[in-house]
């Protein structure tokens, strides 16, 4: 089999590991996809960066996304924002490439027409690491609960804001302190009030609850709260109670399910020490799925970060490439 040209958007935080897994594991990613994957460029916005990217030749660097897209197979975009992602992803999907990309705010805000021109060039759309990073759950709400009714959906979705409120309050850090910790983890956004504000949680709620009940439900449909107005006073009140300070992000079902209706949430909540939810430590994220026949489900892990972010999107890198060699049968 010819290669699977993989053009790559990006290479920050997530981009730079997915570059690395890909050459790291280019044996083993090549026999699960029955042929081999070949990067075909790496855009970047500042070509004199310094970059960790060993074994990568330099020469596929380059400041012009727009040049990689006609010819690729797979177009993985790791850039975030909005436009010029759109625009480069949009052009992928006519020219009927296989897009992939962890891109929250594109996929709340554009996803429904993306996916519309998906679907009429036949080609894939995957954004798994777009909700939760390495947690498996967009798959699971569109498709392995597919057959089953989803009544309720909660999550810590944010990792930064979870790691910032743990490190308040189990290691007594300073609000300040922890958020700078967070960001030296790679775990902010660019902007990081998308993660302090909730508009992260709530782009991935959104996401969720679209693919969960096929319904269209917009950022402005998130009833929003973040973490920024909270105080020393509230933590230490829910310190004396036994209970943690979360941000929890909540869809549920209203209507039947044949006509869903769907409420969408984000807020801080005071919850009991044990609850699942009230566990979740660090960067992680942790999402509860109710579903009328399989009961409560839970998923949990690294909800931020390169590489664990890097590992959802090359599973959708294989999918992707597995649908291209279908394609050439
Ligand atoms: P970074 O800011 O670290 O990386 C962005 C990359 O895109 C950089 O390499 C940058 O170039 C490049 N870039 C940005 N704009 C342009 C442009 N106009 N033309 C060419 N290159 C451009 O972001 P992250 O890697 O953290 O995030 C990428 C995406 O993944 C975002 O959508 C984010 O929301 C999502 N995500 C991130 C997670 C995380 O833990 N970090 C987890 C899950 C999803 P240069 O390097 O030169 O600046
Ligand atoms: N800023 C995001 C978070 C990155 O903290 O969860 C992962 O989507």
């Amino acid at each position: 089999q010819s290669p699977i040209r993989v053009a790559l958007l990006g290479a920050g935080t997530v981009g730079a590991a997915v570059a690395r897994q890909l050459y790291a594991r280019g044996p083993l990613l090549a026999s699960r996809v029955g042929a081999p994957l070949e990067l075909s460029g790496i855009a970047v916005r500042d070509l004199s960066r310094p970059r960790d990217l060993p074994g990568v030749p330099e020469a596929l660097l380059t400041d012009r996304p727009e040049d990689l897209i006609d010819g690729a197979d797979v177009v993985v975009e790791l850039m975030g924002g909005i436009e010029p992602a759109h625009g480069l992803l949009t052009r992928a999907l006519e020219g009927g490439a296989q897009v992939v990309t962890a891109n929250k705010q594109l996929i709340a805000q554009r996803g429904a027409e993306l996916e519309a021109l998906a679907a009429e060039r036949r080609v894939g759309l995957d954004y798994e690491a777009a909700v939760a990073a390495a947690v498996p759950v967009v798959r699971v709400v569109r498709e392995s609960l597919a057959g089953d009714d989803i009544t309720w959906i909660a999550g810590i979705l944010n990792g930064s804001t979870n790691f910032i409120l743990d490190m308040v309050a189990r290691q007594g850090m300073s609000f300040e302190d922890a958020k700078d910790r967070a960001g030296e983890l790679g775990f902010l956004e660019a902007d990081p009030t998308e993660d302090l504000e909730g508009i992260d949680a709530a782009a991935k709620i959104v996401i969720l609850a679209r693919a969960a009940w096929g319904v269209p439900v917009r950022m402005e449909d998130v009833q929003r709260e973040g973490i920024s107005q909270l105080t020393d006073h509230h933590f230490d009140t829910a310190r004396g109670t036994g209970q943690v300070i979360k941000l929890v992000a909540t869809a549920w079902r209203s209507g039947t399910p044949e006509s869903p209706k769907v409420e969408v949430a984000v807020r801080p909540v005071s919850l009991a020490g044990d609850d699942p939810l009230a566990l979740t430590r660090e960067g992680g994220n942790t999402i509860v799925i109710e579903t009328a026949s399989a009961g409560a489900l839970r998923f949990a892990g690294a909800g931020a970060g390169g590489e664990p972010t890097a590992s959802a999107v090359l599973g959708d890198v294989v999918a992707a490439a597995r649908r291209v060699v279908a394609g050439r049968s």
